[in-house]
């Protein structure tokens, strides 16, 4: 199962990217306006820090003519550069555009199977199922996910279940054993998944015996 960081923060990519948990990035508006920073200068940092590791950028227009232009744009960035499209018809059309042209996509803010099929016949390279987002209105983002794996599976689908919306170490583990491609984290649900009580207990157990026997 792949790992991204779902971050526009450098520091956390740099730290996750130390400890062997990066195999891509992904990033939205939103994150990109957390960090403050300028969207193309810190897109840049990120594919350089992450070389031939899928970075997602995420399209701004919503008219398909325009999602395409400005892929293209977000593609020359670097060569590690995934654009991300949102789930809509205008964006479906800018996928196969691209796709077309050899640029790898991934289609965000998908909410149920339909929309992951439709993703999928359109020709995307990455589909990206908001598994926090659903669970928030009620309903069970997880089984959703399971449903795109089946579905895509049955229909030998290429494109690849990253799931997103990740908020907590379940989520991962759900989305690790219904076999999902990859999931996109935030660095503070990765350093949640490290600590175990018990390890902590027993590094401390350890230490103690150890500290004790040096001073027989
Ligand atoms: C995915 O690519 C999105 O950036 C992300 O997972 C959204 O998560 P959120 O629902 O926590 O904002």
């Amino acid at each position: 199962m792949k790992f991204f960081i779902d971050t526009a923060d450098v520091n956390e990519i740099k730290a996750a990217n130390e400890r062997g948990w990066v195999d891509g990035v992904t990033t939205n508006p939103s994150l990109i306006a957390k960090s403050g920073r300028n969207f193309e200068e810190v897109i840049k940092e990120i594919c350089k820090l992450t070389p031939g590791k899928p970075v997602s950028a995420e399209v701004i227009s919503l008219k398909a003519d325009e999602m395409v232009k400005e892929g293209v744009a977000l593609a020359k960035w670097a060569d590690n550069v995934v654009v991300k499209i949102p789930m809509c018809e205008d964006g479906m059309i800018a996928v196969k555009k691209l796709t077309a042209e050899g640029i790898k996509t991934n289609v965000t803010l998908v909410f149920s199977v339909m929309q992951a099929l439709l993703a999928a016949k359109a020709g995307a390279t990455m589909v990206s199922p908001f598994v926090g987002r659903l669970d928030d209105v009620g309903s069970d983002g997880m089984l959703m996910v399971n449903e795109v794996i089946q579905v895509y599976r049955n229909y030998d689908f290429a494109t690849e279940v990253l799931v997103a919306s990740v908020r907590s170490p379940m989520h991962l583990q759900q989305a690790a054993l219904v076999g999902a491609d990859i999931a996109t984290i935030p660095y503070k649900v990765m350093q949640g998944m490290t600590g175990h009580p018990l390890t902590t207990k027993g590094i401390e157990m350890f230490l103690s015996d150890w500290n004790k026997a040096q001073t027989k």
